[in-house]
């Protein structure tokens, strides 16, 4: 018997990259054909930040020449694609309409279905590009933009257990940069200056540490680190040093909530076999808090899984691979389906704003 063979086209507008891929799937065998990713930093280095009214300009400027691209580096044409899948939410409104309006105009003009991904649940999923994984499992989101712990527990069942009450990671990192008059992105600056760096040179504060629980907050450290950057002069020396003791920081916070995290998932699936936690999002990049991360594997049954940088960081694939899942299972959306800036992966998990929780 032939295995059935379905291919989608995926498109992700949703920050600062376009990206174009084809993924195949081939019965049980996910293929990346092709995986076209336009970075915007030159647009935004400039401003120390994604600037929503360039990035949407610059998806809209590429955009067609990507969709190209993704076609011929996969060695196909529009007629072996059986859907199109465009990362329909979050992130920011003008991005999104550039890559929604792309699928809808190609999924209409081919007559094929046309598919709105959650960006997350792209995230989510991006761990299959590469290996395959049982669920449940738990999903450490890092990036500019996210921050949060969630449990996969099956296809479309998500179950936030943890986010940030204020600022991404990421932005912690690329504020933190800032005031250390550092390059955009500011976290592989930081990673590379912290190298150099001691350590213990400056204590930060660990803010939300003594609560038990997976919430988050940056905010604070931000400000303490601004407050040691106006009592020092800038010298090179202390860049490294105040890197080196940010990134300390980070790893001692990220560590003590992916405890949380991993009790939390152990408990309420009461199953005796190892915790797996996939770190994606552009920080997972970050090497020491890779390491940081895989010690808990000598106190805890657990194992963290670190796609490759590429699927880490934001791609058409992963959105394509979550089209294939939705294609499956007959989930297509209607022409008239709306971006949407907010939409949480897990419906049921509340709008975090600073301590109060807005929905409660
Ligand atoms: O996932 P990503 O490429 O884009 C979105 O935010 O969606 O993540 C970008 C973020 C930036 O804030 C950048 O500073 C951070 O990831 N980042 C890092 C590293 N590489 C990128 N943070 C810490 N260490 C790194 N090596
Ligand atoms: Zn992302």
């Amino acid at each position: 018997m032939t295995k059935k063979i379905i291919r989608v086209l995926g498109i992700e507008s949703s920050c600062d990259e376009t990206s174009v891929s084809v993924v195949e799937k081939t019965g049980e065998k996910i293929k990346v054909l092709s995986n076209i990713v336009k970075s915007q930093l030159d647009v935004h280095k400039d401003y120390g930040g994604v600037v929503p009214e360039l990035a949407a300009r610059a998806h809209s400027d590429v955009i067609h020449k990507l969709i190209k691209m993704a076609l011929d580096q996969a060695d196909i044409t529009f007629r072996s694609i059986h859907a199109i899948a465009s990362t329909a939410g979050p992130g920011l409104l003008g991005g999104l309409l550039v890559g929604v309006v792309a699928g809808k105009t190609l999924a209409s003009s081919l007559n094929k279905p046309f598919i709105a991904v959650n960006h997350l649940e792209g995230h989510a999923l991006s761990i299959k590009l590469e290996q395959k994984i049982e669920f449940p499992y738990l999903l450490l989101l890092v990036s500019g933009g996210h921050t949060e712990f969630t449990i996969i527990k099956k296809f479309n069942r998500y179950k936030r257990i943890g986010t940030t009450i204020d600022d991404a990671l990421g932005e912690a990192f690329d504020k933190t940069a800032r005031l250390l008059k550092m390059e955009y992105p500011g976290g592989p600056e930081i990673e590379k200056y912290a190298k150099y760096g001691d350590e213990n040179k400056y204590k930060l504060p660990l803010p939300l540490i003594n609560e038990k629980n997976c919430h988050f907050s940056f905010a604070g450290l931000k400000s303490a680190v601004a407050d040691v950057v106006a009592k020092n002069k800038s010298t090179e020396k202390f860049k490294k040093d105040m890197s080196a003791s940010f990134q300390k920081t980070i790893n001692k916070i990220l560590s003590t909530k992916a405890q949380y995290a991993i009790e939390h998932f152990q408990r309420i699936n009461k199953s005796k076999k190892t915790t797996k936690i996939v770190v994606a999002g552009g920080v997972a990049a970050n090497k020491s808090l890779r390491v940081a991360l895989t010690e808990l594997e000598s106190t805890h049954q657990c194992k963290f899984l670190f796609p490759s940088i590429k699927y880490c960081t934001d791609n058409g694939a992963m959105i394509a691979l979550a089209g294939i899942e939705r294609f499956e299972r007959n989930m297509f959306n209607k022409l008239d389906f709306k971006p949407k800036p907010r939409w949480p992966l897990d419906k049921d998990a509340l709008f975090m704003k600073g301590k109060r929780i807005v929905g409660e």
